[in-house]
């Protein structure tokens, strides 16, 4: 278990001046926080890592939508390409569950998790595929479901964890980056649904928060 790539809490990202975002977004936006370039190089390694870990046997990834479609897909491809290119082969299976924690930039205090068939999970080695944890409910309420289901590991990669003191203490075996206690979006992770189509990780600025409250 690795605590990631750490940014500070006076880390204040970038200009987004400096990077392309879209125009429907421009004014929504404070700072560019992690530039969707720097999201891939991690996802590499992260890539490289799990592979490592895992041996030979092959893997069930179970991607937590919405927030962790892109870091899924691009994390897959990364595997994928290590299965192509070394001597390393390791059948994926992928599958998917939905969550839901956040309204407005608040946890609802509510987890819920709409599934497929988990009876799938009986005997598996299963890599959950999250965008974020943060309070670590969400990811805690999920495990606990999965692990009634008999799989015979479950490993956890999440490409953000946010140091905040609402934390469970709950850490994946995988991360990404650890972030300050601020309120990201972007690469999937929305506010109210919004700036998922965004490639690079955000913050946004007061008036956004209150443009697309609900
Ligand atoms: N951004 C988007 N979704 C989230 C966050 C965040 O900072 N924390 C938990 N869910
Ligand atoms: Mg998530």
């Amino acid at each position: 278990m690795t605590s990631g790539l750490q940014i500070k809490d006076e880390d204040c990202g970038f200009n987004k001046n400096l990077f392309c975002v879209p125009k429907h977004y421009e004014d929504d936006l404070e700072r560019v926080f992690i530039p969707h370039g720097l999201i891939l190089d991690r996802t590499e390694r992260l890539a490289r890592d799990i592979m490592q870990d895992m041996g030979n046997h092959p893997i069930f990834a179970l991607c937590v939508l919405k927030g962790g479609y892109k870091f899924f897909a691009d994390l897959m491809d990364h595997i994928k390409a290590l299965n192509r290119n070394t001597d390393q082969s390791v059948p994926i299976t992928v599958d998917f569950v939905r969550t839901k924690s956040y309204c407005n930039d608040v946890p609802n205090g509510m987890v819920s998790i709409i599934g497929e068939e988990l009876s799938a999970f009986k005997g598996k080695n299963i890599l959950v595929v999250e965008d974020i944890i943060d309070t670590g409910k969400t990811i805690q309420a999920l495990l606990s479901k999965i692990k009634e289901y008999e799989p015979q590991m479950v490993k956890v990669v999440s490409l953000l964890v946010k140091r905040t003191i609402r934390s469970s203490g709950y850490k994946p075996d995988y991360t990404g980056f650890e972030i300050p206690d601020k309120f990201v979006v972007g690469y999937a992770l929305d506010y109210n649904e919004y700036f998922r189509d965004l490639n690079h990780i955000c913050i946004l600025n007061e008036k956004a928060k209150e443009k697309y409250k609900l």
